[in-house]
């Protein structure tokens, strides 16, 4: 079976609106719903990942076939708290800020998911991106770069094997497959380009963008 750990348990800070930017709606959908919607279309076991601050709200909501546990202070206490309630051999970990993800994406990770490997999405880099050298800044050659994305899959066993790695190590880190580069650098990881409307609803302009896009999202 696969399982998807579903993150929401931030509070959405560099949106600046006073709940959970995940909760702000995007025709009179929750903007979480959306990535839920897409992956039980597929009969995936589906963890969500809330804050306790959420926690009777989304409970209210009453979703079917979703297990909803609470998460930490940071998105990697989420994710492990999140890995220890999966009961699939094969885990997608992904954003729910992340709103659009679609399914040509997802059916690219099904098709390359192994047990014994791991899959990154990415979206390209658009920007020139600098990098601090002593007092200055050098430029890093654009082709070379990726922006990680998520869903981030492994399996199970291998997720917790590093979560619990970076725990005992007390190492954090802002995406889960850097663990995999980290810990187990023998793993083959492949890279699938995800759709461009999966980018990481953010800040207020990415709001406004957001609303565009969901009136078409199906
Ligand atoms: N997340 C989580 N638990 C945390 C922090 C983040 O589950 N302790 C989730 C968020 O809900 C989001 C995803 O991880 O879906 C990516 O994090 P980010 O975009 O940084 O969201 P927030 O942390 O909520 O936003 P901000 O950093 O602006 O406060
Ligand atoms: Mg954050």
């Amino acid at each position: 079976m696969v399982s998807v750990v579903l993150l929401m348990a931030g509070k959405g800070q560099r949106m600046k609106k006073d709940i959970n930017k995940v909760l702000l709606e995007v025709d009179n959908k929750p903007l979480f719903e959306y990535p839920l919607d897409t992956f039980l279309s597929y009969n995936f076991e589906i963890i969500l990942v809330v804050s306790k601050e959420d926690f009777d709200y989304v409970s209210n909501l009453n979703l079917n076939n979703v297990k909803i546990v609470i998460g930490g202070k940071t998105r990697g206490e989420s994710v492990y708290n999140g890995l220890k309630n999966v009961t699939g051999d094969y885990v997608l970990i992904h954003d729910s800020a992340r709103a659009f993800i679609d399914k040509a994406t997802i059916n690219k990770i099904l098709e390359l998911k192994d047990n014994n490997e791991a899959i990154l999405t990415y979206l390209n880099v658009k920007d020139t991106i600098k990098i601090k050298n002593d007092d200055k800044y050098v430029t890093l050659k654009r082709d070379d770069l990726i922006a990680a994305s998520t869903p981030q899959c492994a399996s199970r066993k291998l997720f917790l094997e590093v979560y619990e790695k970076a725990k005992i190590e007390n190492f954090s880190a802002t995406d889960d497959i850097s663990l995999i580069e980290k810990y187990r650098p023998d793993i083959k990881i492949n890279y699938i380009l995800a759709n461009d409307e999966s980018f990481k609803i953010t800040t207020p302009i990415d709001y406004e963008l957001a609303k565009i896009i969901g009136r078409n999202f199906k």
